[in-house]
């Protein structure tokens, strides 16, 4: 079993395999952003290789983000190889949804087990805004196909920005009800080179979750433990809704996870820019148990909670697209 130094047990990895994608959210991209070239990201046997020895230390759940996952070609060959490696028992990719429809079929017979979508918007031209790809139809069309190649649950998340999509919290609570589907509000974090953050822009989840009572009755959900969303379950439907709260409440105590960026850095907490860069030992030649002592060294330095000085949050220094959500 992989713990920290705060007695957290950290059996989840998220891995980032490309920091490409397909739109440029403005909260995560300005115009001068530049991708890391390619032999500096890396590769399928890497990954699978990191996997593997996370795997042998107590790893048992692997998210694979991005940027967008899918613009990595051959997605399935890496769920292959990750499922046969046999200790995994749950393999989910976090998409942009904008290709996944046709796709999903494929990811599916190759292991994925489920899929979380982003979609800040159910308004096209507010989501044409916001991601500035004009690709609504097509996030839709992914929801609806995965839910019908019968991944589950099928998760959206929205993240909620002041004056941006605040007023559609009700609309999306309703899009959770009749789709079935769960959508988790998460709170704006300070990350990324777009500049549209602003403590004075995010939502407290308290009062989304007030609004969404007005008109909805809210039964906390059993799986509620598990994660750090508090989820819902709305009258009269499979769909649920909750709330993802970094920015106001502590959720460090209960992380059980850690992250592999695009460029092969172990990244021990998102709100820190420690970095523990394993593709070099990779490639200067490591053994497995080489390896595998680094690894529990980065789990050893993950902090305790989140950095805060004099109340304001660092902004790390990558976007989400460096580092997978
Ligand atoms: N704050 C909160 N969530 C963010 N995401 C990207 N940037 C931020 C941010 N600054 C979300 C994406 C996606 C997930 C992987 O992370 O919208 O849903
Ligand atoms: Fe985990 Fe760091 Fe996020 Fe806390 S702030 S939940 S320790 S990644």
């Amino acid at each position: 079993m992989l713990t920290d130094n705060f007695n957290r047990v950290i059996n989840y990895l998220r891995v980032s395999i490309t920091d490409r994608c397909d739109l440029r959210c403005r909260y995560c991209t300005d115009s001068g952003f530049s991708f890391t070239p390619h032999p500096e990201i890396l590769r399928y046997e890497e990954i699978i290789r990191f996997v593997r020895i996370a795997a042998s230390l107590g790893v048992k759940k692997i998210r694979l983000t991005g940027g967008e996952p899918l613009r990595r070609k051959d997605l399935s060959f890496l769920l292959k190889q990750i499922d046969a490696i046999g200790s995994i028992d749950d393999i989910s990719l976090t998409t942009n949804g904008v290709e996944l429809a046709d796709a999903v079929e494929t990811l599916r017979d190759a292991g994925l087990r489920r899929v979380n979508i982003s979609l800040d918007s159910l308004r096209p031209e507010r989501f044409a805004y916001i991601t500035r790809v004009d690709a609504f139809d097509k996030v839709i069309r992914s929801i609806d196909a995965a839910k019908r190649a019968g991944l589950h649950p099928v998760k959206i998340n929205t993240v909620i920005i002041k004056g941006f999509n605040d007023d559609e919290v009700l609309d999306f609570a309703e899009f959770a009800r009749n789709r079935g589907v769960q959508v988790r509000f998460i709170e704006f974090m300070p990350f990324g080179d777009g500049g549209l953050w602003d403590r004075s822009r995010i939502v407290g989840s308290a009062y989304l979750e007030e609004q969404i009572r007005r008109v909805h009755d809210l039964h906390p959900s059993l799986n509620s433990e598990k994660g750090p969303a508090k989820m819902f379950h709305l009258n009269g439907s499979t769909g649920q809704v909750g709330f993802i709260s970094p920015m106001s409440t502590h959720i460090c105590h209960e992380c059980n996870r850690i992250r592999l960026t695009p460029d092969g850095k172990i990244k021990p907490c998102l709100f820190s820019d420690t970095e523990y860069d394993v593709k070099a030992l990779f490639r200067q030649g490591a053994l497995d148990n080489e390896v595998a002592d680094f690894v529990r060294s980065a789990v050893m330095a993950k902090p305790e909670r989140k950095v805060e000085t004099t109340g304001a949050i660092r902004k790390c220094q990558r976007s989400m697209r460096n580092i997978g959500g």
